[in-house]
């Protein structure tokens, strides 16, 4: 019997996302949302919203992708918010908190940034775990159940009103 040399476990980075991690996270997510995917009420915001790839991750194990975070910039009422979605983790790699890991990173870069609060639709079970609470003041372009709609702020800001584009007058 000849032995093998022992390989330590592939390293699990966080990175940005970039353009070379398209092909593989549009798989991830279709494997992870289904055919249902651009039914969601967030895809509705994401039509109008400026994405923001700085405060976006994926992580890569062996360099390959295993999880994503995706940001925009939007806007609830007139105070400037980053809105957050999708989030997906590899199936093969849930439950040992990279999912956490990538909710975390994308809002810590939003609040390094300047924004003052993150809102997602999501489950709260979930999300509370990492800070999000229901946000009733604010509503989205089409329907959504306002249970969902939850938010994390950085400072004391008010959220109220419509999710809406990010106009030049509103920037953080
Ligand atoms: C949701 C998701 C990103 C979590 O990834 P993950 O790396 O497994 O997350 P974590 O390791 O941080 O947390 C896992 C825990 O969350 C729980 N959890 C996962 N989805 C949940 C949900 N929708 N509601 C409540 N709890 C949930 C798991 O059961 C697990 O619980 P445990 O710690 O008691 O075992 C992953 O399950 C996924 O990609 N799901 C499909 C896409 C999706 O639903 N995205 C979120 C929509 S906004």
């Amino acid at each position: 019997m000849s032995l093998q040399p022992c390989r330590p476990p592939p390293a699990l980075i966080l990175v940005n996302e970039a353009p070379a991690h398209g092909a593989e996270i549009e798989a991830l997510l279709d494997r992870a949302f289904g055919p249902g995917r651009f039914a969601k009420a967030s895809e509705r915001v994401r039509e109008f919203a400026e994405f923001a790839p700085e405060l976006s991750f994926c992580a890569l194990e062996g360099g390959k992708v295993a999880g994503v975070v995706r940001m925009w910039r939007v806007a609830v009422g007139d105070q400037p918010i980053v809105f957050l979605g999708p989030l997906a983790v590899e199936e093969s790699e849930r439950r040992s908190g990279l999912g956490a890991m990538l909710v975390e990173r994308a809002c810590e870069a939003s609040r390094a940034a300047g924004e003052a609060a993150v809102v997602l639709v999501g489950d709260l079970p979930y999300f509370q775990r990492v800070g999000f609470e229901v946000a009733p003041g604010v509503d989205l372009p089409g329907p959504v159940d306002p249970k969902r709609v939850l938010s994390r702020r950085f400072s004391d800001v008010a959220l109220a009103g419509m999710v809406r584009p990010r106009t030049r007058s509103l920037r953080a």
